[in-house]
This record gives structure tokens, C-alpha cells and sequence, in this order.
């Protein structure tokens, strides 16, 4: 089968996408299948096959820089539209059998790519346009866990025109201290901040919103991080848990892909075989509620007492070399090449 690997986009998570595809296209089973690469650069740009290699191929050697030149959301159509209406017209999109979209964060992780894809007739990896959309979007995905009785961290969400209205003192007496401030749309701790004090909280207000127009002020939940990949479309799996341990004050964007010491992986969690049951029983029924599809990783806090709160919920998670979803399954019996397969033919279901 011939099979569309999209990679790169508009996102903030530009470099992370490289790495993720770098180490999907390395692991793909050639002999099965034919891969045809679709490379979006930092402009929105789409480069077919020969041309995209080189964003797969860029000297990078501190691996993954923030993409600190695309911090406002562009979602003007403009070049790219035109371009994708070429692209499928010509020896492009038209002659694939399935694309594995691995564009983290907006426009790619957030229903807005499925949706084309949708459009040209086109089966993908993972989830679909409403399951990606409200994954995305940590505000929303927090009201329909906890309406399903899932414990989420507290939070709330401010839009930008209401921004000369959030007061410190009120967070503060309501969530406490510290307080993590996130734009309301992103990954790997992007415009992420922990705060601790007044000034530090309205900088981290000021930066989340140089990534969306809403924001999320979040109780900060004491426990351990443990994350669990999830399989599957209507009869998902779980895998055995991972944890990590951030050697930082949290695991922010350099601790993730930049800085070497940033965290360590416990890959399985040392866990005992309930908590092990109760992380995977609790990362389908969360797959279940966000309408996912495919694969997700699920990440939570675990509480010294014992319960679980999610933090969120990555329907196109990491593929790097730190990344714990495919980890997780190659501890779990699912080698590398054999997940890539499995997501595939998940995907042609
Ligand atoms: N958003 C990044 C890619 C992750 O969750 O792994
Ligand atoms: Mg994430």
C-alpha cells in the first residue's frame, strides 16, 4: 500500500513533528509499504516526496528547538490551499491508500487536517475531526471528563478579549499555589508556566496568550506522571503504564527535547498490579469519552492517595526518541515496525 506520512506544519511543534516522522519513516515496514513523504514547513508550505526529505533530513543537532518564529496561530488558508488543490490534482494525494498524519499540535492534531482528509475520501491514522478537536482543546476536553465522572485537574479558562479581568488573588483562592498557566490549544509544554507569585502569574498569562486566544489557569496536582498509550478503535487496548521523572521544576518543552538531564523515564511505572489495572481501565474509558480513535496517550497525575486525575489527552502524541508512546508498547509485545502496521491497518478498518 502506498501510504502518505504528513509531517512538519504550522505549529509550534514544527521540530517535534520532524523527529516523530524521522522515526516513523525509519521504522515502516518498506517492504510492505510505500512510503510517499508530505513535508508542511514552517510557512504552511507542502513539499511532495524528494522535496520534503530534506525537512526530515535538516542538521538539527541540539534536536528540537522551539519554533519560536510561529508563535501566533495562523489559520490563513492562502498558499497552502492553493497548493493542496494542485497537490491532489497532480501525482499527489489522489494516488495514496492511507496517510499517517504526524502533525502535532494546531492545524494538525486538531481536527482541522483530519478534516481534509475526510474531504479527499482519504482513511488516516488515528482520530477523526471531533475526537481530535476536543482532545485538543484542554478546556473542552476537561468539561466532558468530568461529566463522565473522570477526575480532571481544576482549572479555568479566560478568553483573550477577557484578559484585563483575570485577578490573581481570585485564582489564587480558588486553585491555590502554585498554578500552571497553558494555552488552551497545545503541546509539549508550549506557553506552558509554572507560577508562584503575582508577577510570574501575569507573565504566564501574557505568554500563554502569544499561543491562543484562550488560556487555562490549573491547579497544580501533587503526584507522580504517569502516561499509558491506548490502541485501537472500537475494542481499544491499554498499555503498561510509564512515569516520568522531571529532574526540573516541570516537565516543560526543554526538559522534553533540549535539555539531556530534563527527565527520566520509568518505562513500565513501578506500580502495583491494581494501580497498573486502574491506569489502563481508566485510559480506555477516557479514549472512549474524547471519541478517539486509533491511539492515544493518556497522561495523569497518581496521588499519594491513590486516586488518578488526568491531565490530557494526545491523540497524534510524540514519536521521538523520548517519546513514551511507542516505548510503552514495545514493553507491552508490540515492537516498533508492528505498531506502525497495526495503526495502519486501524486506520483502513
Ligand atoms: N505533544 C507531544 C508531541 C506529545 O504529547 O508527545
Ligand atoms: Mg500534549
Amino acid at each position: 500500500a502506498k501510504v502518505g506520512i504528513i509531517f512538519g506544519g504550522k505549529s509550534a511543534e514544527h521540530e517535534v513533528s520532524l523527529q516523530s516522522a524521522k522515526n516513523i519513516v525509519d521504522a515502516i515496514d518498506k517492504d510492505k509499504y510505500d512510503v510517499v513523504l508530505l513535508g508542511i514547513d514552517k510557512e504552511g508550505k507542502w513539499h511532495l516526496n524528494d522535496q520534503s526529505s530534506y525537512l526530515l533530513n535538516e542538521e538539527n543537532p541540539k534536536l528540537i528547538q522551539l519554533n519560536k518564529t510561529n508563535k501566533s496561530i495562523a489559520v490563513v488558508p492562502g498558499e497552502s490551499s492553493k497548493q493542496l488543490v494542485s497537490l491532489s490534482g497532480s501525482s499527489g494525494l489522489d494516488q495514496l491508500d492511507v496517510v499517517f498524519p504526524i502533525v502535532h499540535g494546531t492545524l494538525g492534531e486538531d481536527g482541522s487536517l483530519q478534516g481534509m482528509l475526510r474531504i479527499a475520501n482519504l482513511p488516516f491514522v488515528g482520530t477523526s475531526v471531533l475526537g481530535s478537536a476536543v482532545s485538543m482543546d484542554k478546556d473542552i476536553a476537561k468539561r466532558l471528563l468530568r461529566e463522565a465522572g473522570i477526575q480532571v485537574a481544576e482549572a479555568v479558562s479566560y478568553r483573550k478579549q477577557a484578559m484585563s479581568k483575570i485577578r490573581f488573588e481570585e485564582v489564587k483562592e480558588k486553585l491555590g499555589l502554585p498554578l500552571f498557566i497553558k494555552p488552551a490549544n497545545q503541546g509539549s509544554s508550549v506557553g506552558v508556566s509554572k507560577v508562584r507569585t503575582e508577577s510570574e502569574f501575569y507573565d504566564g498569562v501574557k505568554s500563554a496568550f502569544q499561543y491562543d486566544h484562550k488560556i487555562l489557569v490549573e491547579e497544580a496536582v501533587e503526584g507522580r506522571e504517569i502516561e499509558c498509550s491506548v490502541l485501537g478503535n472500537e475494542e481499544p487496548i491499554a498499555s503498561l503504564p510509564g512515569e516520568i521523572l522531571p529532574q526540573t521544576d516541570f516537565y516543560s518543552y526543554e526538559s522534553k527535547y533540549i535539555d539531556e538531564k530534563g527527565a527520566d523515564l520509568a518505562i513500565p511505572a513501578d506500580l502495583s498490579e491494581d494501580l497498573t489495572k486502574k491506569v489502563q481501565e481508566a485510559s480506555v474509558k477516557i479514549f472512549q469519552t474524547l471519541d478517539c480513535e486509533g491511539m492515544a496517550r493518556v497522561d495523569f497525575f497518581l496521588k499519594k492517595n491513590g486516586e488518578l486525575v488526568v491531565n490530557e489527552v494526545n491523540t497524534l502524541p510524540g514519536f521521538t526518541r523520548i517519546s513514551m508512546y511507542p516505548k510503552l508498547w514495545e514493553i507491552s509485545g508490540i515492537s516498533y515496525p508492528e505498531l506502525i502496521n497495526k495503526l495502519i491497518e486501524l486506520a483502513m478498518e
